[in-house]
């Protein structure tokens, strides 16, 4: 576990502010991330997938309706195929996993559907935008576990550049939409990969009152 100073030191350069804070080995793997974009030909150890999946499924979804999808995307053809799609980008041809998640309001179609139900309320942009924050929290919460299991992750989000060539590729049904890419893979320790720094916390961060809280003093 790295200490507070260090890694608030990495995270916020002179804006770091005082180190006694609660800590935990968790926080410790979260203010540690940074976003990998060489990998190792190494393969994952057996049942990683599985492990990523749980910890995704784990995540809170609205309502329970649990409306995102992945592609565990493994072979090579199909990992070319999507980096020409997204920018050419070498890390998606080059990680042994490359998860596809996806806003899936297929399954709760196909459920209404078989049910002689109403489902016209499945097209508004609110249950889209429900999808897609559903398919984020999972994906996040994957992110997290493969980090705390020593690998590294980049997101890929110009997988959106050509969402009906990757619906294409990876046979996806009417109602559902990458919204992105997750390389998942042993990073290349060769190259130096910094902690990248975040703006002050006084940017972000308001009191009940609106007046900004200047994370220096405590005030
Ligand atoms: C939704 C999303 C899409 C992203 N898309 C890409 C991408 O297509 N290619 C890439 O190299 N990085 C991508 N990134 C990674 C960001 O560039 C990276 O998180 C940011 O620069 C901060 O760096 P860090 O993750 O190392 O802290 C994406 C990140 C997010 C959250």
């Amino acid at each position: 576990m790295t200490n507070p100073t260090d890694l608030l030191h990495r995270r916020y350069g002179v804006d770091a502010f005082n180190a006694d804070i609660p800590w935990n080995q968790t926080i410790s793997n979260l203010l540690s991330h940074r976003s990998i974009r060489a990998y190792l030909n190494d393969p994952l150890p057996t049942n990683t997938l599985e492990t990523l999946i749980a910890s995704a499924q784990s995540a809170s979804t609205s309502s329970n309706l649990q409306t995102w999808s992945v592609v565990a995307v493994q072979d090579t053809t199909r990992k070319e195929k999507l980096s020409q799609l997204a920018n050419n980008q070498a890390h998606i041809r080059q990680c042994p996993l490359f998860l596809v998640w996806l806003a899936d309001l297929a399954r709760l179609t196909h459920i209404a559907e078989n049910q002689g139900l109403p489902h016209e309320g499945l097209n508004y942009l609110e249950m889209f935008l429900m999808a897609a924050i559903d398919a984020t929290l999972a994906a996040q919460n994957a992110a997290i576990a493969a980090e705390s299991l020593g690998l590294g992750t980049v997101y890929i989000g110009a997988l959106r550049n050509r969402p009906e060539a990757v619906a294409e590729v990876l046979n996806l049904p009417p109602h559902v939409v990458a919204v992105f890419g997750l390389c998942v893979g042993y990073a290349d320790s060769s190259i130096n990969v910094e902690v990248k720094p975040r703006l002050p916390q006084a940017a972000g961060i308001t009191s009940g009152d609106l007046s900004v809280r200047n994370t220096k003093t405590g005030n």
